[in-house]
């Protein structure tokens, strides 16, 4: 094989608050030989996710932290270019976690394999068909159990998960109030067919949720917390489910705020607060992409990709999911994606 050189952006420092340029170092070296098993994949999409804080951070999270001085952990969309594992061959498109870096060398049986649907654009198996579609297809059928009819309150409402849940929840015939961040935010939510939003920068949560849902949630999904936790727990009715997606708010904060005000309700209207990790669900992730790549080719779901291009610029946008500014799944162009097998 000619020699590659691999550019990777590694975790310098622990992050205190936000993430700064110099918790990352830039560092290139030659990519090793591949051992019995392994694959060499080309990244082509970096996906900048909020769990990377955590990640990075001193206490073991889903997964153990980062150690300093190794690559920043990530998941990605890569080309195979050589493989030592029977089941992938050169050209393969894969998911995985591949790393803030140009080229990955990573055990073939970690990886999953995408096949191609040619009607939808690549950036799809990273937006949709991807960990973020699964997160919102088993966080909000499985863990929620969303059925027709019932009112649900989606918080991160215009992000990449968020946005999908509540449109998978108009799929399901339901009543879908979502939350977020701009007036911007709230049109394209509009347009998606969510029933109502709120701007919780703008407006009063708590009343808000209650004109909105007056006959009270039966599930939450969850992402950011906070007040606007508080504020679903005040209106959860009986059996209803709080899906713990995730808990943005806080992952800047050394210390968690207190806790919700209104969790006497979930005693007193027997409901359910569960978190979940999309990774539980990886061996059964095709079971979510049918149904995805399904609704995205007959227009019932709607995404928008928020592509930086170049890996250089990864540490300073990852920042965009903590203060709002992504528009859409956050990503990074790490390499060519017109070059593909
Ligand atoms: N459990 C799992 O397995 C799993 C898997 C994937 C993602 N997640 C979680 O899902 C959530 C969304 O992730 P994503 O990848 O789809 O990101 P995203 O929603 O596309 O981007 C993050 C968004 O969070 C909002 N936000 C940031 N700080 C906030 C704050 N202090 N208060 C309120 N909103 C805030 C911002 O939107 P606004 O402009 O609306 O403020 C921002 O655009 C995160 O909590 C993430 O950890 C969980």
């Amino acid at each position: 094989m000619t020699a590659i050189t691999n550019h990777a952006w590694t975790l310098a420092s622990r992050p205190e608050g936000a993430f700064k340029p110099s918790d990352f170092q830039w560092t290139e070296a030659p990519v090793p030989d591949l051992a019995d098993g392994q694959v060499l994949v080309r990244h082509v999409y970096l996906s900048l996710d909020p769990a990377s804080r955590g990640w990075a951070g001193e206490t073991p999270t889903y997964m153990p932290s980062i150690p300093l001085g190794s690559v920043m952990r990530g998941f990605g969309l890569g080309v195979v270019d050589a493989s030592r594992d029977p089941a992938l061959r050169p050209g393969d498109l894969v998911q995985g976690l591949l790393g803030w870096q140009t080229y990955a060398v990573v055990d073939g049986h970690t990886l999953g394999r995408v096949v191609r649907d040619p009607a939808l654009p690549l950036d799809a198996y990273l937006s949709v068909v991807s960990h973020i579609g699964a997160t919102a297809y088993f966080g909000l059928l499985e863990v929620g159990a969303l059925a027709a009819g019932e009112t649900l309150l989606v918080s991160g409402a215009a992000g990449a998960v968020g946005s999908l849940v509540g449109q998978i929840g108009k799929i399901m015939g339901c009543r879908v109030v979502g939350v977020a961040g701009s007036a911007e935010k709230c049109a394209w939510l509009t347009e998606l067919g969510f029933d109502a939003t709120i701007n919780y920068k703008k407006e009063p949560v708590l009343s808000r949720v209650r004109r909105l849902c007056p006959n009270g949630i039966d599930v939450h999904f969850e992402n950011v917390g906070g007040a606007i936790l508080d504020a679903a727990l005040a209106f959860i009715n009986t059996r209803a489910r709080v899906v713990l997606c995730g808990l943005i708010s806080q992952y800047n904060e050394a210390l968690p705020p207190p806790g919700p005000r209104f969790i006497g309700n979930v005693l007193t209207r027997r409901a359910r607060i569960e978190g979940f990790i999309v990774t539980d669900y990886q061996r059964r992730f095709a079971e979510a992409f049918v149904p995805l790549t399904d609704w995205l080719k007959a227009g019932r779901l709607r995404y928008r990709t928020d592509m930086v291009d170049g890996l250089e610029h990864a540490p300073v946008a990852v920042n965009r999911l903590f203060d709002g500014a992504n528009t859409g799944k956050l990503m990074v162009r790490v390499s060519d994606d017109a070059r593909l097998p």
